[in-house]
């Protein structure tokens, strides 16, 4: 078992340079192979999803070549194998072999992600897509096959506004016959990095960054070479570290436009935010302004930064709520954060904060991704020692994350126990 250690109390200063998009990188290695020749991804973040997904392709045939942020998918040898259990089910973006084997070889056989600590996730509106692009879709023990003689292009509307649907849409259409709209489309930039992708491939994908996207399909998609747009939640976490440290923090290589909503809000809360063509610095301060958060699609304030922010909470002086309208559990950090002294409550889907509280260092438990990144936050301003366990969740999805903690001042260790 491994755990995070970290001694808080100091004020992180200096530069740290983001990654790779993670939930980009998790669409890009299935869409690639759509293709029918080589496809080059570069910038890569180096995380266990990445590593995962390398390892399920090449169970189905493909050539992989994996170094220093960049892989080389050769799929011409992929077989549409079944993947009932393994892998796929411990991977939720593995739904994106879905959209990607259907638009490639008409067929998929996988096994369905169980439900997760963010409470119940439906596909229901990507198997929407897919039956309306021709598809027969049935759940047969726990995975879902897919067959289609022929994909042919058709409108959909999206009756939730989803990334995931959106995005597997868009990879079942870029080999049906014709023109797929999808209308309610989800506008992440991560949506956007995947159509940047396919159209050099050579699908034509027009709207993305909308609510309409429109998708002319082609059954032959050629070589390319894509670099992955940064990180913005790891862009963001960084943030609100540098916020809750009292620091002074530089991140590089961010698009600061994906990040607006955040910086509105650190400024909203009383931290200074300056932002560059491709960087961010953010300076801190002791204490802050009470604020309210609600989460939304993008261009709102994005969920995933919800539990990393509810930290600054505690600093703040007043009473400060966040409405959570995404996912319906994402809550769970705030009982570990309870445990750190944080004065917190959680009434349905809002959580109110009454601040400001100093925090402890606990022993405490990561229950996912981006619960570990707020446990993290709070363990950086605690006073005294925090253990933090679970932290696979973490390395899910921060590359180097002690390194760059690290270089920053921060105190952080990482233990291996025996089992
Ligand atoms: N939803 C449905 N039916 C569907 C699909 C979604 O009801 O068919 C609902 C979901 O239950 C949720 C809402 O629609 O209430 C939005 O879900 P969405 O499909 O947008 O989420 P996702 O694609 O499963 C991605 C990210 C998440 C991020 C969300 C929201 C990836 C791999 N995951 O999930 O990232 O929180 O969008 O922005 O891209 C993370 O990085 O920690 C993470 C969980």
């Amino acid at each position: 078992m491994e755990k995070l250690m970290i001694r808080g109390g100091e004020h992180l200063s200096g530069r740290v340079t983001i990654s790779g998009a993670k939930n980009s990188a998790v669409a890009l290695i299935p869409a690639a192979i759509l293709s029918d020749e080589k496809v080059v991804i570069e910038n890569l973040p180096d995380i266990k999803d990445v590593y995962m997904l390398a390892e399920i392709l090449q169970y189905l045939g493909a050539e992989i070549e994996h170094h220093d942020g960049t892989m080389v998918i050769d799929p011409k040898n992929m077989e549409p194998k079944p993947m009932l259990n393994g892998r796929v089910k411990e991977l939720r973006a593995s739904y994106y072999l879905m959209g990607a084997l259907l638009g490639k070889f008409g067929e998929a056989q996988i096994g369905l992600p169980g439900g997760c600590n963010l409470g119940s996730r439906p596909i229901d509106q990507h198997v929407k897509g897919f039956k309306t692009l021709g598809a027969e879709v049935t759940n047969e023990s726990g995975a879902l096959h897919l067959k289609a003689k022929t994909l042919v292009g058709n409108r959909i509307y999206l009756d939730t506004i989803s990334v995931g649907a959106t995005i597997n849409i868009m990879l079942a259409a870029a080999r049906a016959k014709g023109q797929t709209i999808i209308e309610n489309a989800a506008k992440e930039p991560e949506i956007v990095d995947v159509a940047t992708l396919l159209n050099s491939m050579g699908v034509k994908i027009t709207g993305v960054g909308t609510d309409i996207i429109k998708i002319q399909g082609t059954d032959r998609l050629k070589e390319c070479r894509h670099s992955i747009i940064p990180d913005r939640i790891e862009a963001g976490t960084y943030m609100i570290i540098a916020a809750a440290t009292d620091g002074d923090v530089t991140v590089d290589n961010v698009i600061p436009k994906h990040l607006e909503s955040l910086t509105a809000k650190l400024r909203e809360l009383g931290a200074i935010v300056e932002e560059k063509e491709d960087s961010i610095r953010v300076l801190g301060q002791s204490f802050y302004k009470p604020v309210d958060v609600k989460t939304l699609p993008y261009p709102g304030f994005p969920t995933d930064l919800q539990q990393p922010f509810s930290v600054l909470m505690t600093k703040a002086k007043g009473t400060s709520v966040i409405t959570e309208t995404i996912f319906s559990s994402r809550f769970r950090h705030i009982d570990e954060l309870r445990r750190m002294g944080a004065t917190a409550k959680v009434e349905g889907r809002t959580a109110i904060f009454d601040g400001p509280t100093e925090l402890q260092g606990a022993t405490v438990k990561a229950t996912d991704l981006r619960a570990g990144a707020a446990l993290v936050t709070a363990a950086l301003i605690a006073d005294g020692i925090t253990e933090i366990r679970d932290i696979h969740h973490i390395d899910r999805g921060y590359e180097n994350l002690e390194e760059k903690l690290v270089s920053l001042g921060a105190k952080i260790w990482r233990v291996i126990e025996e089992e």
